[in-house]
């Protein structure tokens, strides 16, 4: 099997989610974690655009030991300086420093021509090798570049020192089989390519980044960049933990694994949820309070007989307790049963026939019936009895 590298950016993209704004301390909780989890790389935030950003990364480089952490940088002196000076005492610092390739954002936001924004990237990468051993260079806006042009300036970074390449996603407007081709086609024409490592970077805009980091996996990508959770710019980046499971759970399709200990999941995904304030969908995959709950009799049925029936991943793999039977307006009997049993009360089979059908009941006037709801039903068949 061959490893895939976890790059973390829930510290820095993950914190652009509009509306999260984390102190350095819940920074520093969260890298704790992180490291928990068994990342490879987390990139703790972006030193140049504030002080308390640069603070947060420092006081995150100079504690987290078991993780390379990385900050992010513009093509600018000063922002690698202040990058340096944030990530000196991290037993392995890298850096990542960006600058778009695509013709809308070189026209409109630059405003420079193809071969400044080359010289620029070069010049840059080549300043930041004198301090950093790792130097990751991203083409912003990757997927909408034109490909000539981005092997050309990839194999201009790589001499320059360039250690890992990222082509990032940043609008989320990429597909799985254009993406997987644009990560082909930079393998067999960036004659330098086997020099560095090759990073996906994916958004969610279109809903695709799961999909999409998978077809980069397969063609060649050896690093994936995401979040926990999903949050990030926009629709966010693509959720690690999915990308984890899916190499995991589909490993007979996928050769590959990461080093996260994917019992570590479900811990990070609250501790995340609650100190971003981004609380987690129900229906999310892997970690939704709804991914393990089955609702409807003939699910509820399958999975008391055996889980697999309904259930591709264990709770337990992810860190969640067990999964649960939800009691709701299709729910059957045989679940119920089970809720009796539960709460360690003796029916007989007509109790439980009587009480059920109230249960029903309760269920087209009440949306959510609740443990305490069918504590209560069963009490009043007892005392009725
Ligand atoms: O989405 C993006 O392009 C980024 C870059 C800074 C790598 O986050
Ligand atoms: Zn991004």
């Amino acid at each position: 099997m061959s490893r895939i590298r976890i790059f973390d950016t829930t510290l820095r993209d993950g914190e652009q989610s509009p509306g999260v704004n984390l102190n350095k301390m819940e920074k520093l909780e969260i890298a704790k974690q992180l490291e928990k989890l068994g990342v490879d790389v987390m990139e703790a935030g972006f030193p140049a655009a504030s002080e308390g950003d640069f603070q947060a990364v420092k006081l995150i480089a100079d504690t987290v030991t078991d993780v390379s952490v990385t900050a992010l940088a513009r093509t600018r002196k000063g922002d690698i300086d202040r990058a340096w000076e944030a990530l000196k005492n991290t037993p392995n610092p890298r850096i990542h420093i960006f600058l778009a390739t695509s013709p809308i954002h070189m026209e409109y936001k630059l405003k420079m021509t193809p071969e400044e924004v080359i010289k620029q990237s070069v010049d840059m990468v080549r300043y930041a090798r004198e301090r950093f051993t790792e130097v990751e260079w991203s083409a912003e806006d990757a997927t909408r570049s034109d490909w000539d042009f981005m092997a050309d300036i990839i194999e201009q970074v790589i001499d320059a020192g360039a250690t890992v390449i990222n082509l990032p996603d940043t609008v989320g407007y990429t597909t799985p089989d254009e993406y997987g081709r644009m990560f082909k086609y930079m393998k067999e024409n960036v004659p330098n390519i086997a020099k560095a490592d090759l990073s996906c970077h994916c958004h969610n805009d279109l809903g695709l980044a799961a999909a999409n980091t998978m077809a980069a996996i397969e063609n060649g990508a050896t690093q994936v960049e995401g979040t926990v959770n999903g949050i990030g710019e926009r629709a966010g980046n693509v959720a690690l933990e999915e990308v984890a499971v899916a190499l995991h759970i589909r490993a007979d399709r996928y050769n590959y694994e990461t080093g996260l200990k994917l019992d570590e999941i479900k811990r990070t995904s609250d501790l995340i949820a609650k100190l971003s304030g981004m609380y987690v969908q129900a229906n999310k995959a892997i970690i939704g309070r709804n991914a393990y709950a089955h609702e409807s009799g003939i699910h509820q049925d399958g999975v008391l007989k055996n889980a697999e029936t309904y259930e591709i991943i264990t709770p337990e793999l992810v860190g969640v307790s067990s999964n649960t039977l939800f009691m709701g307006k299709h729910s059957g009997k045989h679940a119920f049963k089970d809720k009796v049993k539960e709460f360690g009360v003796e029916m007989t089979d007509e109790e439980v026939k009587s009480t059920f059908r109230r249960f029903k009941e309760l269920t087209d006037h009440k949306r959510e019936v609740t443990d305490d709801d069918i504590y209560t039903l069963i009490m009043e068949t007892k005392t009725a009895h």
